[in-house]
């Protein structure tokens, strides 16, 4: 009985969300690193930019969205936002403690981070990441002489949600932000948001070549991977197709998929909220 179990388990989805578009960054690195896995993706786009929303109000969402994924089944949860990671991440963990893992896409950054030796240490996010300073201060718990400096990039998120990347638009946006003082001679820059991994190009074109981009993605792809062995958990085999749930159908969230899938996915727009939510 606890082989067939533990059997059943490993095929359920990961669960992982986003305001949008952002956390198919996330979604791309875990099938990437593991390809028998497969994923339950809630983008809220009826909410999105979680960047510019009240603390409350992004957990709210994220406590609904985990619990939705929750009875969808799943094995595992990945918030694939750094604003809820920064604001929702505690809370999740513990209300799932001992039912299921939830990972975040701060602490294993943070981990990254510690482990390497960087002079000067960007971090650019949205507003609810940069003020929550989550990463500076689990940063600094460990590495108190870690320089630092953390900026908000408020338009980014929304500006590639609506499509913009790779364009004349999105490059002066973002030449824009990263002129400014408090980013000059960083050595590397923590992409805080998980929707940036989509204009690198861009910023490394900025930068040309000279800064260290940090993209959350790959490094949370890993832990997410080591979590599971850990536990025994991993999928032998990819049985389903990923499945995509967003709070309202955008033209973009299903050209973003298919631009990361390569072809059209299945997505379906759910109101998970009641009627006499004020959210
Ligand atoms: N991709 C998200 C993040 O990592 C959120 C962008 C937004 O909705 O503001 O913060």
């Amino acid at each position: 009985v606890a082989l067939l179990e533990s059997t059943s388990t490993k095929d359920l989805p990961i669960g992982i969300f986003d305001s949008g578009v952002g956390g198919l960054t996330v979604a791309k690195a875990i099938l990437k690193r593991m390809p028998s896995e497969h994923l339950l993706y809630f983008g809220d786009t009826a909410h999105m930019p979680y960047g510019d929303r009240s603390a409350d109000h992004i957990l709210e969402y994220s406590r609904r969205i985990a619990d939705f994924l929750y009875q969808k089944g799943i094995k595992l949860l990945v918030i694939a936002c750094n604003s809820a990671s920064a604001v929702s991440f505690l809370a999740l963990q513990q209300e799932y403690k001992g039912i299921i893992d939830v990972v975040g896409v701060i602490r294993p950054v943070v981990s990254y981070v510690v482990k390497h030796n960087i002079n000067k240490l960007g971090i650019i996010g949205t507003k609810a990441t940069i003020a929550a300073g989550t990463h500076e201060k689990l940063i600094k718990a460990v590495k108190p002489e870690q320089e630092i400096c953390t900026v908000a990039t408020p338009l980014l998120a929304p500006m590639i949600e609506e499509g913009f990347f790779n364009n004349m638009i999105s490059q002066s946006v973002i030449d824009n932000y990263l002129s400014c003082e408090e980013l000059c001679d960083i050595d590397a820059l923590v992409l805080a948001c998980t929707h940036y991994p989509l204009i690198k190009q861009e910023i490394n074109l900025f930068y040309k070549n000279k800064v260290d981009l940090i993209d959350p993605s790959e490094i949370v792809a890993d832990y997410v991977f080591d979590v599971l062995h850990q536990r025994d958990l991993l999928a032998t085999d990819k049985k389903q197709d990923d499945l995509f749930f967003v709070s309202e159908h955008t033209d973009n969230f299903e050209q973003t998929t298919q631009l990361f899938y390569g072809k059209k996915v299945n997505i379906q727009e759910v109101n998970i909220w009641n009627q006499t939510d004020n959210l």
